[in-house]
């Protein structure tokens, strides 16, 4: 068995859609959803999946091993950041190295970063006039959004586009991409 974490900051329907994809799956189980914000929607959704949670600060990600050590408790494989607003401390890089990977809401290199998230991201995208924007699925370093690129898919955007149909529109292919695209890398996994 290959077992995931998710490091998830909000909503979670990322993790949601992950956690649904391989529930039946005898080969890939997500094993652990983490979180710094006790009041995540994604902690809700990760009990009415029956998987467990855990929930730190920056006390304990940064200025302790004990995140390090519970996934290497619970033997995690891989690990998956999906709305996750946080850097990963060096422990954790070093420990899964190309094992860590993160979903961002635009084309990266662009309108990526520290604080571009959410609707700043669509926000500029619109206000730079890009044609297209997309999503990135990128392995995880030590700087926001710069791991290298693993999957993009694009798609165009129209005069009526506003942020928050773009949002809609790059969760809609999230849902569709996200687990299709961590299924290939953990059944890769040596
Ligand atoms: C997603 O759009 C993802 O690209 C970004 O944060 C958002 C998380 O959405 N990193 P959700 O919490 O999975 O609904």
């Amino acid at each position: 068995m290959k077992r995931i974490a998710i490091f998830a900051s909000g909503s979670g329907s990322n993790a949601q859609k992950i956690i649904e994809h391989f529930s039946d799956d005898g080969d890939i189980e997500i094993s652990l959803i983490l979180t710094n914000n006790e009041k995540a929607y994604v902690l809700e959704r990760a009990t009415d999946a029956g998987v467990p949670s855990y929930v730190f600060d920056r006390e304990l990600l940064y200025n302790s091993s004990k995140v390090h050590d519970i996934l290497i408790e619970i033997g995690i494989d891989f690990i998956v950041l999906a709305g996750f607003l946080w850097l990963v401390p060096l422990d954790i890089l070093r420990s899964w190295p190309n094992r860590i990977v993160n979903i961002h809401p635009a084309l990266l290199p662009k309108f990526g970063g520290k604080g571009m998230y959410g609707d700043k991201v669509h926000k500029a995208v619109i206000e730079a006039g890009e044609k297209n924007t997309g999503i990135s699925i990128h392995y995880v370093n030590e700087k926001y959004d710069e791991g290298e690129i693993i999957f993009q898919k694009s798609f165009e955007i129209s005069k009526d586009d506003t942020p928050e149909t773009v949002a809609e529109r790059i969760h809609v292919l999230e849902h569709k991409h996200f687990p299709l695209v961590i299924e290939k890398l953990v059944k890769d996994l040596q």
